[in-house]
């Protein structure tokens, strides 16, 4: 298959960045996006005049988070419940035209190309993202008796990888969604609860001062989510903030 691609290249966050176009041939359909990159930037090692393109991965297997990219205008691509890397060529058409371009929010500045700084995400967690309590060893563990349906939604909510499709997607580049998975997953198991409130507020006041928009409900964040993390956590965690802020 060949490609014509447009890719974003800007060398650190304060340069002007602009598209660049490059054509890969002969990419086999089975290669996934991230190999078809390496290929391009295997061809443009060989020019000493280009410098191959920049951009962030780490285990190419849909866990780790890192490999973000908008392409075609949907972060992580045109397929539902998948992150850049478990994206493969044959889902494009031989002579296609394929955009790329790195996270847009003020929140995650660009380093370089494709690369985004994600660390606000960090910044969130170390505010309450855990729990203090040591849980002991595993016998005691298996004391604390959680019932099947929270322990569903908890684990559901703790698939989140923290890629930040929900904030490239959307249009006030809110990380609510994020959020919102972050305190579910631990509101939901009695292990969570003892700081429970102190933990909603902290992460809250770190997302508003990190430069993150509103929520508006237009649940963009649900829809590129690759995790499909579901929109309820939004709700339990403005239930969570409400009730830590009449106490
Ligand atoms: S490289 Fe780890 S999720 Fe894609």
């Amino acid at each position: 298959m060949n490609f014509k691609l447009h890719i974003w290249r800007q060398p650190n966050a304060k340069a002007k960045g602009h598209f660049e176009t490059y054509s890969v041939a002969n990419i086999s359909p089975d290669c996934s996006f991230l190999e078809m990159l390496d290929i391009l930037n295997a061809q443009l090692s060989t020019n000493p005049v280009s410098h191959p393109v920049c951009f962030d991965n780490d285990c190419r297997e849909g866990i780790c988070g890192m490999c973000g990219l908008y392409i075609n205008g949907r972060p992580h691509g045109n397929d539902d419940g998948i992150t850049t890397c478990q994206l493969h060529m044959r889902r494009f058409r031989d002579g296609d035209e394929i955009w790329i371009e790195p996270w847009r929010a003020k929140a995650f500045p660009i380093i370089k190309d494709l690369v985004v700084d994600r660390s606000a995400f960090d910044t969130i967690i170390q505010a309450g993202g855990y729990i203090s309590a040591t849980p002991g060893a595993a016998p005691d563990a298996r004391n604390t008796l959680v019932d099947k349906h929270s322990a569903d939604l908890a684990m559901d909510a703790a698939q989140c990888i923290g890629c930040g499709a929900c904030v490239a997607a959307c249009k006030n580049a809110s990380a609510m969604l994020f959020v919102a998975a972050k305190v579910s997953h631990l509101a939901l198991l009695p292990q969570g609860q003892p700081e429970a409130k102190q933990r909603v507020k902290a992460m809250v006041f770190a997302m508003d001062s990190l430069g993150f928009g509103s929520c508006s409900n237009t649940y963009a964040c649900e829809a590129e989510c690759p995790k499909q993390i579901k929109r309820d956590n939004i709700a339990r965690l403005n239930r969570q903030w409400e009730a830590a802020k009449m106490s």
